[in-house]
């Protein structure tokens, strides 16, 4: 079985995880920080170079005050917790989203996360944090209307690359699978430019609940699809080449 090379993941489903066994929404999220972990541990050995994370949206700060800050504080605890291990295990870690208007021990800690781990060959994990797919291509497009002022680019001379290059991913594949669990079947703001050919694979679970076992059964769910790209199957280029 191929394995894609990059893998993105929706967590989505701690809150109704949680409200199922009776509990607050943070013993979700802090349920589901184990989930992530298990599945970053998991994905070197199935073939993964790239997994992306969405861990919180552009959207999400429209929550209440209280779970967006115990959700600031999981991120701050997870990567103080988890970076040596991170680290020792050869992860590269990248953050996408806007860093601007997170609090200044956060964007620290992001760096000293990314800037830590940038030599390493292992799994690059990628989270996406304050990340939206929309927000993303208007910074992009103010990044190169700069450009394009300066001088350093005519408009009629932006092509596909350089707008990816403008983008928080720059550098990294687009997703070859992206996973959302909890049953919703959206994108949510995520990825909207690099999953353009992406396979999708909607699990059913709630995140905290998604193992090891869930991504194997996604993997085999992917190598079970044709991607076209706008395309012929393999089979039907080779006939209709023969045909001619
Ligand atoms: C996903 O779980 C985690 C974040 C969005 C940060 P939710 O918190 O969205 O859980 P549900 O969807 O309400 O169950
Ligand atoms: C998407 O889930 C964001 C993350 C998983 C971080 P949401 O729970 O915010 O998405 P909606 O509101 O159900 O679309
Ligand atoms: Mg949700």
């Amino acid at each position: 079985m191929t394995s894609p090379a990059h893998i993105a993941i929706i967590m989505d489903g701690n809150g109704r995880w949680a409200k199922s066994r009776g509990l607050p929404r943070v013993a979700g999220h802090r349920a589901g920080v184990e989930a992530l972990r298990d599945v970053v541990r998991a994905a070197p050995g199935l073939g993964i170079s790239f997994l992306t994370v969405y861990a919180f949206s552009s959207e999400n700060w429209s929550r209440p005050k209280s779970e967006v800050s115990d959700l600031m504080g999981l991120l701050k605890l997870f990567i103080r917790r988890d970076l040596a291990e991170l680290h020792g295990q050869g992860v590269r870690v990248r953050v996408i989203g806007d860093r601007e208007s997170l609090q200044p021990d956060i964007r620290s800690l992001l760096e000293e996360a990314e800037t830590l781990t940038r030599h390493n060959t292992g799994l690059t994990l990628v989270i996406a944090f304050n990340y939206g797919g929309r927000d993303e291509i208007v910074r992009a497009v103010r990044k190169l209307s700069e450009a394009v002022l300066q001088g350093k680019i005519q408009p009629h001379d932006i092509a596909v690359h350089d707008f990816a290059a403008a983008l928080d991913t720059s550098g990294i594949p687009d997703p070859d699978l992206v996973i959302r669990t909890s049953g919703e079947q959206r994108l949510s703001n995520f990825l909207l430019w690099q999953a353009a050919y992406s396979e999708l694979v909607f699990v059913p679970c709630y995140w905290p609940d998604f193992s090891s076992a869930h991504l194997v059964e996604a993997l085999r769910d992917f190598a079970g699809r044709e991607r076209r790209f706008g395309g012929l199957s393999s089979q039907e280029a080779v006939s209709s080449a023969l045909a001619r």
